[in-house]
């Protein structure tokens, strides 16, 4: 969210007339845009602009930007008394015009919640994704998580915006788009009209020259046959479902207050995995919760071990200031999360391993999303379970959605030759690119 947020806030001042640079040192302006989830985020962000406070001096404006400036407002200015704007999530819209505003005389403080915090997106050429916030904030008040303070309150975005910005991206080039939420399927619980998630993807799934849909993050408790269903029925829409577990013990899931056990979770895998037998299960899980024994660890371990998910992303407890965990004792010391976090690190390698090896041999359709950073002559795609898949080709492919063999794996990737009888019949060319 936040990396789709500084992109839209990137873009907009750029059509207000802001130009970027890679060069701290001429900049006119250093914002940041911080994350609070775990502490070391946090950290990240406050040591990065107290090692730039010396740009003050010569009349750069210095601005704290999301989560974290919304989650302690003024109260950062104890720590960071240099900044001149602090300014929440809700309201990065009007960047622009604080900026034009700035004077570097007085502090400028935006927080809470807004109307409208939504930042209107502005294609640029050749773009072929784009993701798409479609709720802000999160009701749920996990007992860990600090985002419903940090972001407020849900909101969803009006389906008519949602529409007309995927309509008007779809014409100007792009071909795939990620609709992102705390919890997507709160989509509309705020509204009154019954419109809900499922409805939203079926519209945007409507939308001609749109070939590609997927969405992050699913809650287990919301998540229900009628989303599933009509994941199973578009063909557009990814075999993908990112759906965080957290933990693999009851007891721990009631003390975070998510609201559902292991068993439902388990049922909401075999009910996806039932109507999509390819689909792509991703999930998060954390590690030292107050209160996780060595026996509600090991619950976890095997739901891991029998789930078999395709990746997960692994959490040490990070205690985080006014949620209701902060309250209780962080009693798994430090070098016993870590245990904890390599020992389901190394299973859930293994297992992506073997589910990146199955693919050996197959073929994959793939839309062609952009170059490769790390090697111009590589493209990078996603397959409709939505894995990245490398393969060599020219930059004219970018947008078209081609067949790829799958030859072997690398970091996570699956790497492959594309077939070239499917670019002839598509009229397309490709070029042999030989490195230099
Ligand atoms: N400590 C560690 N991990 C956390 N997450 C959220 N809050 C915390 C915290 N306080 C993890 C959860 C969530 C992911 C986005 O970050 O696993 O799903
Ligand atoms: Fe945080 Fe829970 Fe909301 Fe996710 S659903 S953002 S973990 S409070």
């Amino acid at each position: 969210m936040n990396f789709a947020e500084s992109e839209r806030l990137q873009k907009l001042l750029i059509k207000s007339g802001w130009e970027n640079t890679d060069d701290i040192n001429k900049a006119d302006v250093v914002i940041a845009i911080g994350c609070s989830i775990r502490q070391k985020a946090e950290n990240r962000v406050l040591s990065f602009l107290k090692s730039n406070k010396h740009l003050k001096k010569n009349g750069v404006v210095l601005g704290l930007l999301g989560c974290t400036a919304n989650l302690y407002g003024e109260k950062i200015l104890k720590q960071l008394p240099f900044l001149d704007i602090v300014c929440g999530p809700n309201h990065l819209a009007s960047i622009p015009d604080i900026l034009t505003g700035c004077t570097g005389k007085e502090i400028i403080i935006r927080t809470g919640e807004n109307n409208n915090p939504f930042v209107q997106y502005i294609p640029s050429k050749n773009d072929v994704t784009m993701d798409v916030p479609i709720t802000k904030g999160c009701n749920n008040f996990c007992s860990y998580c600090v985002v419903p303070l940090a972001r407020g309150k849900l909101k969803s975005r009006k389906r008519e915006d949602i529409l007309r910005e995927v309509k008007c991206a779809v014409e100007k080039g792009i071909k795939s788009v990620t609709l992102l939420g705390q919890n997507v399927n709160e989509y509309g619980k705020d509204l009154t009209d019954g419109y809900d998630f499922a409805d939203l993807v079926r519209e945007i799934a409507e939308i001609d020259g749109l070939l590609r849909i997927g969405f992050l993050t699913s809650h287990p408790e919301d998540t229900g046959e009628k989303i599933l269903q009509t994941m199973a029925e578009c063909p557009k829409v990814f075999k993908h479902l990112h759906i965080p577990l957290q933990s693999g013990s009851n007891k721990i899931l009631k003390a975070m207050n998510r609201k559902y056990t292991v068993e439902k979770f388990l049922k909401v895998v075999e009910m996806a995995r039932n109507m999509m037998p390819e689909i792509s299960i991703t999930s998060d899980i954390m590690v030292g919760f107050p209160g996780e024994t060595e026996q509600d660890f090991r619950k976890t371990c095997e739901i891991v071990e029998k789930t078999r998910f395709n990746e997960l992303f692994i959490f040490k407890y990070s205690p985080r200031p006014m949620t209701k965990a902060y309250g209780m004792k962080d009693d798994t010391p430090k070098e016993e999360k870590e245990r904890r976090h390599k020992i389901i690190l190394d299973m859930q390698r293994k297992i992506s391993n073997e589910i990146l090896s199955s693919f050996t041999g197959k073929t994959c359709q793939v839309l062609a999303e952009k170059i490769s950073v790390k090697n111009p002559l590589q493209i990078i795609g996603k397959n409709i379970q939505g894995i990245p898949v490398a393969f060599q080709c020219n930059k004219n492919i970018l947008g078209k959605i081609v067949k790829v063999k799958i030859i072997n794996h690398r970091e996570g990737i699956l790497c492959g030759s594309i077939c070239e009888e499917d670019l002839l019949l598509q009229g397309l060319q490709y070029q042999e690119k030989t490195q230099k």
